[in-house]
């Protein structure tokens, strides 16, 4: 069998090399018309993959140029396969009709054109970007206009994996998602996954099912953690602390544990931009009351990481103008470069609006992509900002650290879990702040060491003056 991915990005390329490195008898060929990204997949140095997944590089290593190719012929690729997966990107609009709500879907209807026009032989299409609901009935109309309907089969197999945790969450997923109408067409998909996959964990539904299952299971993970970061308010007001609320509730077995770490707010290609194509959904189909429940996730995310900012703000005397600030952290979550939507950008953006000086340390983050990451929400002049040194990327803590007012952990990177406080506290003025964006900060140790540190959730001791309600 051939396959044949459109897309490689972070869901194509490591979910093929998943395919490939389990399927040997399987050649898998993944396109993109992005040729540094391709020229990136091919690079014999595997440290310089466009996606850093832990452990990704040893399976890359081991497929390709066996099973597993690279390469922008997109025409051919497609001319070749017996299975087209489109892996291709679905971001929220910017523009007219559903702007800021509703997935842009240009890429896969140029794919499904793409594929309409270049196809002679009996395929299967394998919908794995997250789509709303009924885009397959859009790729069939494509199909149907150029009367191929009845060579193409349509499958919806939405990604669950998470990133950092891509491999893992490949090699051993919790379940895989197959939805579609023509049983002979499921089969095949099937029989791929059970290779590595035991069958009781496949589950097969239809088609509209299954696309819907990808928007309300992100839909529901990013709900428990704005139900975490709304008590962690509470916590902080009242002397709780939101570690021991979510351990508390997380050991209740109809609650589980899981999705409960109170943080700077969500991140990620995948929430945000699910949640509002739901709403989106619900609001096109007349249900806006399930619009509007959904919508309180992303408004609840959003003052998370506004709060985060202003209590920084409120804390260093009203005024951070000029002031250093060392910033831990810009991905949307450790082990991985992937930035989208993290909370790191908007804390950062609000912190330069109030003329904070920068200086951002992550270990896996180009300083091109925190200026593109600012620009896009609105630090219009991140060039000039480099270039006066109010912005820099540094490269290691005690840089960051180093004459600053202020640490702010925004990523749960491991380095950032063992920091060693009297090394840092040294080098900073003082008062010296630590702003614990992820609670992973020994509260203890940094307060005697001397630094004053804020942590998400973490209430501080009323004392007498409080009193009970
Ligand atoms: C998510 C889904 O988990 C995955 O199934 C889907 O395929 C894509 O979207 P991903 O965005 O890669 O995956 O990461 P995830 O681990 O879900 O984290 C998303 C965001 O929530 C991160 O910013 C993370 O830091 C944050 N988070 C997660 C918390 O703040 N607290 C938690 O308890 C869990
Ligand atoms: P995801 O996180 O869903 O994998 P990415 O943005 O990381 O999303 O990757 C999507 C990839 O799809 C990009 O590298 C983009 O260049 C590629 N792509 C989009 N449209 C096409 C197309 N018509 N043909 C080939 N590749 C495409």
């Amino acid at each position: 069998m051939k396959i044949t991915c459109i897309g490689a990005g972070y869901v194509g390329g490591p979910t093929m090399a998943m395919i490939a490195g389990k399927c040997p008898g399987i050649d898998v060929t993944v396109v993109d018309i992005n040729e540094s990204r391709i020229a990136a997949w091919n690079d014999t140095d595997l440290s310089k993959l466009p996606v850093f997944e832990p452990g990704l590089d040893e399976i890359v290593g081991e497929a390709r140029g066996r099973n597993l190719h690279f390469s922008t012929d997109v025409d051919s690729a497609i001319g070749e396969a017996d299975m087209i997966f489109i892996s291709v990107n679905t971001p929220t609009k910017t523009y007219g009709t559903g702007k800021g709500q509703a997935a842009d879907l240009k890429w896969v209807e140029r794919c499904a054109r793409q594929i309409a026009e270049l196809v002679e032989r009996d395929i299967i299409i394998v919908e794995k970007s997250t789509v709303p609901i009924r885009t397959a009935a859009m790729i069939k109309s494509v199909l149907r206009a150029v009367g191929k309907e009845d060579k193409v089969k349509v499958l919806s197999n939405p990604e669950f994996l998470a990133e950092g945790t891509a491999v893992a969450d490949l090699s051993n997923p919790d379940r895989v998602l197959i939805g579609g109408e023509d049983e002979e067409s499921i089969e095949k998909l099937v029989s791929v996954y059970a290779q590595w996959v035991p069958r009781e964990k496949i589950l097969t539904t239809n088609l509209w099912s299954s696309e819907l299952s990808k928007l309300t299971a992100n839909a529901f993970l990013a709900q428990r953690v704005s139900s975490i970061n709304s008590i962690s308010a509470l916590c902080e007001v009242t002397g709780a602390d939101v570690g021991e609320v979510a351990k508390a509730i997380g050991t209740d077995s109809r609650i589980g544990p899981r999705f409960l770490q109170a943080s700077v707010g969500f991140g990620g290609s995948c929430f945000q931009k699910d949640i509002l194509n739901l709403t989106y959904l619900c609001d096109y189909f007349g249900l806006p009351e399930v619009a509007a429940y959904w919508k309180s996730v992303i408004e609840l995310n959003d003052w998370q990481k506004r709060r985060f900012a202003e209590k920084i703000v409120h804390t260093l005397f009203n005024t951070v103008a000029e002031k250093k600030i060392g910033i831990l952290g810009f991905a949307f979550k450790k082990d991985t470069n992937d930035t989208r939507e993290s909370a790191a950008i908007y804390v950062c953006r609000d912190l330069l609006i109030e003329k904070a000086h920068l200086a951002i340390y992550d270990p896996r983050v180009s300083l091109q992509q925190i200026i593109r990451d600012l620009e896009y929400v609105g630090i219009t002049d991140a060039q000039d900002l480099v270039k006066s040194g109010a912005l820099s990327k540094v490269d290691s803590v005690d840089q960051a650290a180093a004459d600053s007012h202020a640490l702010a952990i925004l990523t749960e990177w491991d380095e950032f879990k063992t920091l060693d406080y009297n090394a840092i506290f040294e080098t900073m003025k003082k008062p010296a702040w630590l702003f614990d964006g992820r609670n992973i900060v020994d509260r203890k140790k940094a307060s005697a060491t001397g630094f004053d540190v804020y942590s998400i959730g973490k209430g501080e001791s009323h004392g007498a003056e409080w009193e009970v309600r």
